[in-house]
């Protein structure tokens, strides 16, 4: 065993009193001299607009990486029609638009996280203010917004009108067991309609014959309660699908350079409906995101709850470190999420997890815990290291989620 003075011994103090810190012993032979990537690397989500293109410029141009995993979340941000993140994301279950993030700089190995934070689009700026201007890695709720506002942020409300409707159509949808939605003296109130509860509890875990009729018999009833709210036709179907299948979409951004230089952002509005103050993995350190500068730049969108159990994305940067490829690592991580439910595939079938990963010599991969979407479409990313393109996810279970 090594005693301190030892220590003192081998460890080579500097001028500037620095000591010489040897690498960490574990790294595997095979990641310890990453050469960086001849071209940069984002690995990403489909975001429907231009700041992956532009963020690759950005690099191109010497730009931080952090500065562009940041202008790909805030392009998410600040779309209305993005449920999952910023403005326009679905609201807690008291109607309020919550938001977490977190980011990870690895050049100078710092992070930054905001957690249920309101009134403040840009989460994922927060996140990154909280890392370079205050002696914490965290702020949450209230705190956090004071302290966004004191470096100049402006409030707004979050609440867009088609997500306030979508969360109308939720909390109606529970009028057997609230006061919310028409009275039993309106046409179609509760007692002339008694709308059972539409959550997830009160659907059979056992897929079959009779659950995809009752799935079918909801949306036609949640369908009509959206017309009655004034949802417009081309909108009820995303609204029923939000209320049968809560979002947990979020995006992460992971990024290395020719430099080898790394980071890692991520922002969500979270669960939809979620309790007031609920945090998922995106504003957790370790599991929404986790960038080691050594090694490679990690994150996730999904099933927050599920993320957090296996702290995902520290523990795929650790299996690469210990030599494990990008692809293995991600898909260790999801055994892990199965291994939790010992493999029970009536409920992995309400789960869903995608993590992005880059090596810091640019390797890459993503890694889904289903093979497809509801629609039978494969998952997919998106990669740019030159050109932008949609691949498939690796997978773990082949067929998809409930949604
Ligand atoms: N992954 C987003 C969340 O669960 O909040």
């Amino acid at each position: 065993m090594m005693t301190r003075r030892d220590f003192l011994s081998q460890a080579a103090v500097t001028a500037a009193g620095l000591v010489s810190i040897p690498s960490p012993a574990q790294s595997a032979e095979s990641v310890k001299h990453l050469a960086p990537p001849q071209k940069p690397v984002i690995v990403t989500r489909e975001t429907g607009d231009n700041t992956i293109d532009e963020a690759y410029k950005m690099l191109l141009d010497g730009a931080d990486t952090l500065d562009v995993c940041n202008h790909i979340c805030m392009g998410r941000e600040d779309d209305p029609n993005d449920r999952s993140v910023g403005y326009g994301g679905l609201p807690n279950e008291d109607g309020i638009v919550e938001l977490d993030a977190c980011c990870m700089h690895g050049p100078t190995r710092t992070a930054g996280s905001v957690g249920a934070i309101q009134n403040i689009r840009h989460a994922s700026l927060v996140a990154r203010l909280i890392m370079e201007r205050s002696g914490h890695v965290m702020l949450t709720g209230l705190g956090a917004e004071h302290f966004a506002v004191m470096y100049g942020f402006k409030r707004e409300d979050l609440l867009t009108d088609d997500a306030r409707k979508m969360w109308l159509l939720w909390k109606e949808s529970r009028s057997s067991q609230n006061f919310w939605g028409p009275p039993m003296s309106a046409p179609g109130g509760k007692d002339a309609n008694p709308a059972p509860s539409l959550n997830h509890s009160a659907i059979p875990l056992h897929p079959g014959p009779k659950w995809a009729e009752l799935i079918r018999a909801r949306s036609q009833q949640l369908t009509a309660m959206a017309a009655d709210l004034g949802i417009p036709e081309h909108k009820r179907a995303t609204a029923v699908n939000q209320i049968l299948w809560p979002t947990t979409g979020t995006i992460h951004v992971s990024v290395v350079n020719t430099k080898g230089e790394m980071s890692g952002a991520t922002s969500t509005s979270g669960q939809a409906f979620k309790i007031a103050g609920r945090l998922g993995d995106s504003p957790i350190i370790g599991a929404g995101c986790y960038t080691d500068q050594d090694i490679g730049s990690a994150g996730a969108t999904g099933s927050g709850e599920e993320n957090m159990k296996v702290s995902g994305a520290h523990t795929i940067v650790e299996l690469m470190r210990q030599g494990m490829s990008p692809k293995d690592a991600g898909l260790e991580a999801l055994r892990r999420i199965a291994r939790n439910y010992n493999g029970d595939m009536t409920k992995l079938r309400y789960l869903d997890m995608i993590y992005y990963i880059v090596r810091k010599d640019g390797a890459y991969a993503d890694c889904s815990l289903w093979s497809t979407t509801a629609s039978g479409t494969p998952k997919v990313f998106v990669v740019h290291n030159g050109a932008k393109r949609i691949e498939n996810c690796a997978f773990l279970l082949t067929g998809t989620t409930t949604n």
